[in-house]
């Protein structure tokens, strides 16, 4: 249980006064994108960062033909380890889908605190000395005595603020055609286009899912891919958070194994389970 958690430094805190920091708008910029990469929703770890996928999308942008693809980027949390990607193809593609299944945040700000609310229930409180994981507190009493403190100090606060997931980037690409954000679930299917290029990154992980929901997953994926698309499944891995990556590439009923990027992905052996392959390099 991770409960609670000290603040140590909390950089952005520095730059404003005490009455200012928790404010609406500052809960968007900054407080929530900070908070995202520590909460767990659902067993979920929403961690994210810029340049965790870097040798995958260089891969990408230096080796596969992205004039008029759609990419299909699946659990992208915050977005953050995409943007690079789209930053620099999104002129060149057709489409861009950024996903997640788990979007549904909001919050309320008091004076010295914000709760975050995950489907109306609390998840997470934060002032500027604790972080407490509320959904991950198991005993049922001290769950309900908690939650009825935190509710006690936000009384004032009745209003609930919708946590726009993807603020930042939506923001910036408000007027861009080519990018849409969506909730979508893995295990569910695609209603959109067809896709060229579905990435998946440090979502298809063992810790999350049994051998054969993540089976299940692939088979609902590869429905949505097209022919000669690409099937990327990233995983990083340790304190060091290593990229490990494979590119897969479908020909009909069959993947052909395109590259690994350092040992490749963990769920290597499933992917070979599940679908025909051919072998490394067998088709360039
Ligand atoms: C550790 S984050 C990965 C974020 C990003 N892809 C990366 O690698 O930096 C895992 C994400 O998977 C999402 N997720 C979990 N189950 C999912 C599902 N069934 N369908 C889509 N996304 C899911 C979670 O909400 C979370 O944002």
């Amino acid at each position: 249980m991770l409960f609670p958690i000290k603040i140590n430094s909390l950089k952005y805190y520095k730059n404003f006064s005490k009455n200012e920091f928790f404010s609406e708008e500052n809960s968007y910029n900054y407080i929530i994108p900070f908070l995202l990469k520590k909460i767990k929703i659902l067993n979920f770890f929403k961690t994210s960062s810029q340049h965790r996928h870097l040798q995958t999308q260089n891969y990408i942008i230096n080796n596969l033909n992205l004039k008029d693809k759609i990419i299909l980027d699946c659990g992208v949390s915050d977005a953050s380890s995409s943007i690079y990607l789209i930053n620099k193809k999104l002129n060149i593609l057709k489409h861009y889908y950024l996903t997640d299944n788990f979007i549904n945040i909001k919050f309320k700000i008091s004076k010295k605190s914000i709760l975050l609310f995950y489907n109306n229930e609390p998840i997470l409180y934060f002032n500027k000395y604790l972080l407490i994981f509320i959904a991950d507190i198991k005993n049922f009493f001290l769950k309900s005595i908690i939650k009825y403190k935190i509710n006690y100090n936000f009384d004032n606060y009745k209003k609930f603020y919708d946590y726009v997931f993807w603020y930042k980037i939506e923001k910036k690409f408000s007027n861009n055609k080519n990018i849409t954000f969506l909730k979508y679930d893995i295990f569910t299917p695609w209603k959109h286009n067809n896709v060229d290029i579905i990435i998946i990154g440090n979502v298809l992980n063992k810790s999350y899912f049994s051998d054969k929901k993540i089976i299940e997953s692939l088979k609902n994926l590869n429905k949505n891919l097209n022919n000669n698309g690409y099937l990327i499944i990233i995983d990083n891995i340790g304190k060091s958070d290593q990229e490990n990556s494979s590119i897969f590439k479908k020909y009909g009923n069959y993947y052909s194994h395109c590259v690994d990027i350092k040992n490749g992905t963990r769920i290597k052996k499933l992917i070979y389970k599940t679908f025909k392959i051919y072998p490394k390099n067998f088709i360039s």
